[in-house]
């Protein structure tokens, strides 16, 4: 039995264009109906409209916090002009959730975009910073007395790969020099936004607020013991889990460290082509683990290395995602379970672990692979909007009542 710390944040996460509906001012909205994606997000779970449902059945699960995001296309649906309703809106999400005594951790962008923004080259515009900061300083005066926690930018290496390497995603791109040019942007526009939501809270006379950003951390594992393998893991680490990472570590930008986790990727490269150096992974199962639905490697010792590489930076770290999409609701305890383990046992090493934040709430929209996936601690009735909390939930509630594992 592992017991973790007082004042632990125990809850779940959520992203706004995945779970609110009708967020037709976004550049995922035009994008899915333009290329005609099978699902689109639609309706989504309606959570805009029932969040509170939402947030009395994670009150009721014992949790303590809750991760959110501030859908950046809703406050400024046109560039420069400020939708005040909508901040009333998020206000009023705010206050709920202070009601049922959640924490909000409150992220300001998490994939998408307002469409002007991305007509104007989106993160490739030189002023993209600029336009960014310009909606965090009003979101930020408007909801900082409501908020301690913020992460400016949910997987920033995950939106540029998706974005401008897989090309996956909007804007669909398949270059490393564009993707450099945006990645410098996104670097520029936390420390830009972490220096401003200080400086705002500073004049407001607020206590200081915590700021980061939410990194994708994967756990990279060379498949055969070639020098190539073994070359690109090290490539990917310095590129994927460690460079946005660093870069803001440097600029003295982060109050504690954010880590969404969720897999293996086993890394063998089937030629010296310096694309596969990025891209290529071991295609014939070799070193088999159980999958989640979408065949992603259930891997929670990953986390626990990942954690232990993070020790050297004495931040506090909290886990802001982590999650399994699994019809067998069985796996999704087995999962939540072995990945806190992995977390007690980083604590008991030294790592300052803080919290953790299961991905999702409520199943919701999985980007391009639409509403199969089924990541929810509650489940969703996409014809009635009905949710049902799933045994799994149940079970995490005992560790997030007692603080303990077993
Ligand atoms: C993202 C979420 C996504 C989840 C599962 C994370 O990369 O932040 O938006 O739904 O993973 O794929």
């Amino acid at each position: 039995m592992t017991q973790f710390p007082d004042n632990f944040l125990w809850g779940a996460a959520t992203s706004a264009y995945q779970v609110e509906g009708q967020n037709s001012y976004c550049d995922w909205w035009e994008w899915e109906k333009r290329i005609g994606l099978k699902d689109s997000s639609g309706l989504a779970c309606r959570h805009y409209e029932l969040f509170e449902t939402d947030f009395a059945l994670a009150k009721e699960l014992n949790h303590n916090a809750h991760r959110l995001s501030i859908e950046w296309s809703r406050i400024e649906p046109e560039e420069g002009k400020f939708d005040a309703k909508e901040v009333e809106h998020y206000k009023r999400v705010l206050s709920c959730l202070k009601d049922y005594r959640l924490e909000p951790l409150v992220t300001l962008h998490h994939f998408t975009n307002p469409l002007w923004f991305s007509k104007k080259g989106g993160w490739r515009n030189r002023r993209s910073k600029e336009y960014f900061l310009r909606y965090v300083r009003y979101i930020v005066e408007a909801l900082g007395p409501q908020v301690r926690f913020w992460m400016t930018i949910n997987e920033p290496q995950v939106y540029l790969y998706h974005g401008f390497i897989s090309g996956a995603w909007p804007p669909q791109e398949k270059s490393l020099f564009k993707s450099k040019q945006a990645e410098s942007n996104l670097i520029a526009a936390h420390i830009a936004s972490y220096r401003a939501i200080h400086e705002i809270y500073r004049r407001n006379n607020l206590a200081a607020p915590l700021v980061s950003f939410a990194n994708h951390m994967q756990s990279f594992v060379p498949c055969t013991s070639s020098l190539r393998d073994k070359l690109a893991v090290k490539l990917r680490n310095k590129l994927f889990n460690f460079g946005f990472l660093e870069a803001l570590l440097r600029n003295k930008a982060l109050d504690y460290i954010g880590i969404n986790y969720y897999s293996r990727s086993l890394v063998e490269l089937h030629s010296w082509w310096p694309w596969s150096f990025f891209t290529d992974t071991c295609n014939q199962n070799h070193h088999p683990l159980p999958k989640n639905s979408l065949g992603w490697d259930i891997y929670p010792q990953g986390l626990y290395d990942l954690l232990l590489k993070l020790k050297k930076y004495d931040l506090p770290v909290i886990i802001t995602e982590n999650g399994i999409c699994i019809d067998d609701d069985n796996m999704r305890w087995e999962f939540i379970r072995g990945h806190l383990k992995s977390v007690a046992s980083a604590i008991q090493q030294g790592v300052k672990v803080t919290g953790y934040l299961y991905w999702s709430l409520i199943d919701n929209f999985e980007w391009d692979k639409g509403f199969g996936p089924r990541f929810g601690l509650i489940e969703v009735d996409y014809q009635t909007y009905g949710r049902t909390i799933r045994e799994s939930a149940k079970k995490y509630a005992q560790v997030c009542q007692n603080g303990k594992i077993e």
